[in-house]
């Protein structure tokens, strides 16, 4: 993994984590969300995946276990995170107490058909082989093997100056080709900047959570990095270049 993507998602995961128990239990899920922030996509998700009491649901590139910890909240499903940087599983297992396994999303160190359903938030464009990615997703899910995505797609490819460090945006073509390669079929998909504003006091929360971390890191080199890479990110969603859209998806 790059330097710049090691800064924003093991170093400053460590740290967010610090910061939310410090603030207490309200701030945990909020600030453990770092890609997938809106509560109005994980819902959305929630319902597609059909999450229940007593399925397994795979977060796949679970970074803090905001997501995980969210469903968990909505419904008493049993959560299993997988996520390459060592920080981020301290972080999410010190928050949520999840069972959390590292390891990357294209050999994921599970069994075939182990779970019920799996979502991967905020992860594919970090990684460069999306067919990988889509296929291990594939081969964990049990039939009739619910899959959520929330990628950010370049509308066409960005060069390597306009891409932030580390990402590799997928075009909607090489989305859904990636999506057919792996037999997966696209149930129903939705465009993040059609979800309603985040709540205000989640907001308010994440606000917080931010407003304390530079507090403390502020001169950090891996805060300032970070913060660059998000800026970037911010960006390109303002100006068109990217955006986010979550999709459902099933076996062929
Ligand atoms: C934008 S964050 C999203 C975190 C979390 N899914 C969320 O929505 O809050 C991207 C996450 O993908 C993880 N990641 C990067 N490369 C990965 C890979 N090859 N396999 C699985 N996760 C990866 C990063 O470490 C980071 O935690």
């Amino acid at each position: 993994m790059s330097d710049a993507m090691s800064a924003e998602f093991d170093t400053v995961a460590e740290w967010t984590a610090a910061v939310a128990r410090d603030l207490g239990p309200p701030y945990h899920v909020p600030a453990g969300c770092r890609g997938s922030g809106n509560p109005a996509a994980l819902d959305w998700l929630i319902g597609e995946l059909d999450l229940r009491r007593g399925k397994t649901l795979l977060d796949c590139g679970a970074g803090v276990g905001g997501p995980a910890a969210y469903a968990v909240g909505r419904q008493p499903v049993t959560p299993l995170l997988v996520e390459p940087e060592a920080g981020a599983c301290r972080a999410a297992r010190s928050l949520f107490g999840f069972p959390t396994v590292q390891g990357s999303a294209d050999a994921l160190p599970f069994a075939d058909v182990s779970v019920d359903a799996a979502w991967c938030l905020g992860v594919v464009c970090t990684t460069p082989d999306h067919d990988a990615v889509l296929r291990e997703l594939r081969r964990v899910v049990r039939p009739p093997g619910r899959i959520g995505l929330l990628v950010f797609v370049a509308r066409t490819p960005l060069t390597d100056d306009e891409t932030p460090e580390g990402n590799h945006f997928p075009t909607p073509g090489s989305l859904g080709d990636a999506v057919a390669a792996a037999g997966l079929t696209v149930v129903s998909r939705l465009r993040t900047s059609d979800l309603p504003e985040m709540p205000g006091e989640w907001q308010d929360r994440v606000d917080r959570v931010d407003e304390e971390l530079e507090r403390r890191y502020g001169d950090d080199a891996a805060w300032q990095v970070a913060e660059r890479q998000s800026g970037q990110m911010g960006d390109l969603l303002a100006d068109g270049r990217i955006f986010g859209e979550v999709l459902s998806l099933r076996l062929s």
